[in-house]
């Protein structure tokens, strides 16, 4: 199929480059002129394992490109992985988003499926179809289809090809069937629903691991206290088929590109609707003071910071980058 991607960062790349692999005929975009030129090159301008080499396995059948005018005139479908960064007061800003959905809107030139991989708040895909439709110049017809990506940067090629499931919220058949002939030679379970689902599985599923961190966090800091060992409490309770050893280490807390944000994301829309997602927030700030701590701590040894030389470790969480 004839795929064009909107934003070449981790969702974006990695899912043009296995889209290739298994088969598709592949146009990734971006605005970032630098980015597109290394790529072009066949230089990856990220660190992600396996990437590279499937990229340059995969380069005949991948073009990339900052001219989006070309791509979405002819794309089947057009996928949408430009970022979605949190606001000053915890909601999502959604201009890369409705950006893209304006040029597609305006150049698109036959019917196509527009797949939004970009996490977004329960009920955006309804508006972006919505918008794009409103705002189409040719008398074509447009469907948007919520697919949120579940990958981890630093995995994210394995997470993408050997994935434990992808997610597809579709409203009509149509859709459905132009998402399974996409993804038909992944060999991975397919959960079809609807739009608004699919956008809550992301948060539900990124918000449930970060408030598992905030509760190994709270469980360590009374460890500390009562002269418990938070590591052997975490391997006892991960044995635990029903709780599993994933997200329990305690540190720091949670950070990166995405957890912070999608935990405010979705206490901010929840907040919005009049409902208050006590759990999430309580992870909110169980995570804001997790830092904090350390602070304290640190204050215990040393009255002034001043003039110290501090090393810090694990400022990577990717094993395999040696550029750090
Ligand atoms: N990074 C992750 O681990 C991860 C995992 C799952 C989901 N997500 C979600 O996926 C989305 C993308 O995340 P990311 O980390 O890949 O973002 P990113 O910031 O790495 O990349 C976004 C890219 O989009 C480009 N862009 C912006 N406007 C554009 C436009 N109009 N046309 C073409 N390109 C444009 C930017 O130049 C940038 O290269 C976000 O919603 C994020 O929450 C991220």
């Amino acid at each position: 199929m004839k795929i064009a991607i909107a934003g070449t960062g981790y969702v974006g790349l990695v899912t043009g480059v296995v889209l290739a692999h298994i088969g598709h005929e592949v146009t990734c975009v971006d605005i970032d002129k630098d980015k597109i030129e290394k790529l072009k090159k066949c230089e990856c301008p990220i660190f992600e394992p396996d990437l590279p080499e499937l990229m340059s396995k995969n380069f005949d059948k991948l073009t990339f490109t900052t001219d989006c005018a070309k791509v979405y005139t002819t794309a089947e479908a057009i996928f949408i992985a430009v970022g979605t960064p949190e606001k000053k007061d915890g909601s999502t800003n959604l201009s890369y988003v409705y950006t893209v959905a304006d040029q597609i809107a305006k150049y698109a030139m036959r019917d196509c499926t527009v797949v939004v991989k970009s996490t977004v708040p329960i009920g955006t895909n309804d508006k972006i179809e919505q918008y794009i439709i409103k705002n189409l110049k040719h008398n074509i017809s447009i469907e948007v289809v919520s697919n949120p990506e579940f990958l981890s940067q630093g995995t994210a090629v394995k997470d993408m090809l050997y994935g434990s499931r992808i997610v597809i919220g579709a409203e009509t058949v149509k859709a459905k069937s132009i998402m399974s002939e996409i993804y038909k030679n992944l060999n991975q379970p397919i959960i079809f629903t609807n739009r608004r689902s699919a956008e809550m599985i992301k948060y539900a599923s990124n918000d449930f691991l970060a408030l598992k961190i905030s509760y190994i966090n709270e469980i360590a800091n009374l460890c500390e206290v009562l002269g418990a060992d938070v590591e052997d409490v975490a391997r006892g309770m991960g044995m635990d088929p029903r709780i599993g050893d994933k997200f329990l280490r305690a540190g720091i807390g949670y950070g990166g590109s995405c957890f912070p944000k999608d935990t405010k994301a979705l206490h901010w829309l929840g907040n919005y609707h009049d409902y208050e997602m006590k759990t999430i927030k309580a992870a909110i700030e169980v995570n804001e003071n997790q830092k904090l701590r350390l602070l304290k701590k640190a204050r215990k040894y040393y009255e002034s910071f001043d003039g110290l030389t501090v090393a810090m470790l694990g400022l990577t969480f990717k094993y395999n980058d040696t550029r750090n």
